[in-house]
């Protein structure tokens, strides 16, 4: 009895000691619209009733996508309760945050016309939805990795004249603080957004938390791939486990490497081409895992990697640069994409075929310098002597993002102090 007592003693205080050196990271799920907390299957994800925002109307919603979360409820913002509206959380520890939004349609029907708004995070524009984003499962929700320094977050949505801006749910979820750090330009004062996430092969686009991943990933979204275009390459899977898969400090879920694109002898080399925004950073990550028993040693399969006509990487041998096969390897590179294109080619230099287990692209966006507190707080102030209706609108920064200022207020940037002053009303 007392050696059992002891044992007993003994698990738990270990299990103590291990709780307190990992402090789980901090996230919060908001259901839009909701009266109360609702909980979802089958992750059991808790979403917190609707709390936080600045106007709005409550509805039931339609989830445009499958990959949409199960909730019924979302927010609008119709004109009448002014052009921008945002959610303002406190007490959301300082940190490195994935901050995903999923949009809805309002009402019962699919039908609804489709709402086309912009969303800021912090005063920095990240996002305009696209004409026909209900009809992409992967758009149907924006996604980007912020660093918050003020325990709190403020997360807009701006009204652009084509339709009312509908928000089903909100997340913020703590990542590793050098999550996707991409070399010496990376910083606090920069946000990636998501463009892109494919995972390559056989099998059904899926969640981390599907794949079993480790939550200090965040919970990416994987989109499935079957091929980069008609008989261009082959899919490839094993259940084989693979090594260093959830290494800090992007924690990826270890199933992501075994599948593969493999090209084919018709076309050695594997090409994926994306349609993006011209004139902007994209931050390009890619998968591998040598997983193809062809291969079995390194230099057996070495390929080139060009990102738009520049060679980004030479002499790729994924055995030699992980260590082994069945082995996890990232690269990433940052490249200005000065067209529409996004085109990532694999040459292959010894053996005839390339492979590639999976690609994430962001979009690398310049954090706005903010509007001094004194005059925000001023201004808000003002607000509410006034009474100003809420078609005004006054929600989030007065002078950013310089797409959406105030209505009837002047801005004016001060260089020297990198932030913005209000000139006139
Ligand atoms: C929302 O749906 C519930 C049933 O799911 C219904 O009782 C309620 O009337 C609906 N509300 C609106 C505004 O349509
Ligand atoms: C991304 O690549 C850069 C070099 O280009 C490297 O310094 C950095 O460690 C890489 N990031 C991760 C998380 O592997
Ligand atoms: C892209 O990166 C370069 C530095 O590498 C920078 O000078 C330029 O302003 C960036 N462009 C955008 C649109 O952020
Ligand atoms: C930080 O947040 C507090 C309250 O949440 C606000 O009063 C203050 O102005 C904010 N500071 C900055 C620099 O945004
Ligand atoms: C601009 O910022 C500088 C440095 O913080 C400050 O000394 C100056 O007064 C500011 N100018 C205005 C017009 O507020």
């Amino acid at each position: 009895m007392l050696l059992r007592f002891l044992q007993l003693w003994i698990m738990l205080r270990f299990a103590c000691v291990s709780c307190a050196a990992r402090q789980d990271p901090f996230a919060m799920h908001i259901s839009c619209g909701a009266r109360q907390n609702v909980q979802t299957k089958p992750t059991n994800t808790l979403w917190r009733e609707d709390f936080g925002f600045t106007g709005g109307i409550a509805a039931n919603a339609t989830r445009p996508s499958f990959i949409t979360p199960p909730l019924n409820t979302l927010r609008y913002f119709p004109l009448s309760e002014g052009p921008q509206n945002c959610y303002n959380i406190n007490k959301v520890p300082k940190g490195h945050y994935s901050i995903r939004i999923f949009f809805g349609l309002v009402g019962r029907s699919k039908d609804t016309s489709e709402p086309l708004f912009d969303i800021s995070i912090e005063g920095t524009q990240i996002y305009s939805l696209k004409p026909g984003w209900n009809k992409q499962n992967d758009q149907v929700f924006v996604e980007a990795l912020v660093f918050l320094t003020n325990d709190s977050v403020s997360i807009c949505f701006h009204s652009t004249g084509h339709g009312d801006p509908a928000i089903l749910s909100i997340e913020i979820q703590q990542i590793d603080d050098k999550a996707y750090y991409f070399g010496p330009w990376w910083s606090q004062g920069i946000i990636l957004r998501t463009v892109k996430r494919l995972s390559c092969g056989f099998g059904q686009s899926k969640f981390d938390v599907d794949y079993g991943g480790d939550s200090r990933g965040g919970d990416r979204f994987w989109q499935r791939i079957k091929t980069f275009g008609d008989e261009s390459d082959q899919p490839r899977s094993v259940e084989t486990r693979i090594k260093q898969a959830s290494h800090p400090p992007n924690f990826y879920p270890e199933t992501l490497y075994q599948s593969a694109l493999v090209s084919t002898n018709n076309e050695p080399d594997l090409t994926y081409a994306l349609e993006v925004d011209p004139n902007r950073n994209y931050s390009v990550w890619l998968h591998f895992a040598e997983i193809d028993n062809s291969v079995t040693a390194a230099g057996q399969r070495v390929f080139n990697i060009i990102i738009n006509d520049d060679h980004a990487f030479k002499d790729v041998d994924i055995v030699e640069l992980s260590g082994d096969i069945y082995t996890a390897l990232v690269l990433n590179t940052t490249v200005t994409v000065n067209g529409r294109i996004l085109t990532i080619t694999l040459k292959p230099k010894e053996g005839n075929l390339a492979i590639i287990n999976a690609i994430e692209i962001f979009e690398v966006i310049m954090v706005e310098s903010k509007t001094i507190s004194e005059e925000v707080s001023a201004l808000q102030t003002l607000k509410k002597a006034l009474g100003l209706p809420p078609r005004f609108g006054w929600n989030g920064d007065p002078c950013v993002p310089q797409q959406h200022p105030w209505f009837g207020v002047d801005c004016q940037l001060n260089k020297s102090s990198g932030s913005w002053i209000i000139d006139g009303l």
